[in-house]
């Protein structure tokens, strides 16, 4: 396989408050936790990690991998149900590409300088 030396998987750069709206639309907050997000508390089995802490630390190729393709990287074994697989669903037969790279959009911009002061101002 031959590809340009540089080359890297790069999604375009989407639409925040569109991956807020279909972060809620697809319910990830029943499994995940956003610290600063007054979406409603996880519950049930399947929790997977607090989401607010990954914004810095991943590119949005990262995301647009976790949502696709969840069992890639798995980083506990409790995320794993019989079967080894994430517990994470796959949204790929009802999730749009745009809703992909605005979700990708929205968990990069977490932690950083994008949440709001309690004032409203940026930091
Ligand atoms: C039924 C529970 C469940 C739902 C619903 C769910 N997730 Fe997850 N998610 C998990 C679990 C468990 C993991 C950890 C294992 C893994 O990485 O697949 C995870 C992992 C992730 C990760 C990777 C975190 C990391 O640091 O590796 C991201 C990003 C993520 N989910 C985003 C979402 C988004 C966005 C949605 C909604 C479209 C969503 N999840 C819906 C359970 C869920």
């Amino acid at each position: 396989m031959h590809q340009p030396e540089e080359w890297r998987f790069t999604p375009p750069k989407g639409d925040l408050a569109k991956g807020r709206q279909a972060f809620v639309k697809f319910e990830c907050y029943s499994c995940h936790q956003v610290i600063g997000e007054n979406f409603p508390a996880p519950g049930g089995e399947a929790i997977g990690p607090e989401l607010r802490q990954m914004g810095p630390i991943h590119p949005p190729e990262y995301f647009v991998e976790s949502i696709m393709n969840p069992s890639a990287v798995i980083g506990e074994d409790r995320y794993r149900g019989a079967d080894g697989r994430s517990k994470m669903p796959s949204f790929n037969e009802i999730m749009t590409v745009e809703e992909l790279i605005d979700l990708a959009t929205f968990l990069k911009s977490l932690g950083g300088a994008h949440i709001p002061s309690p004032r409203g101002q940026k930091h």
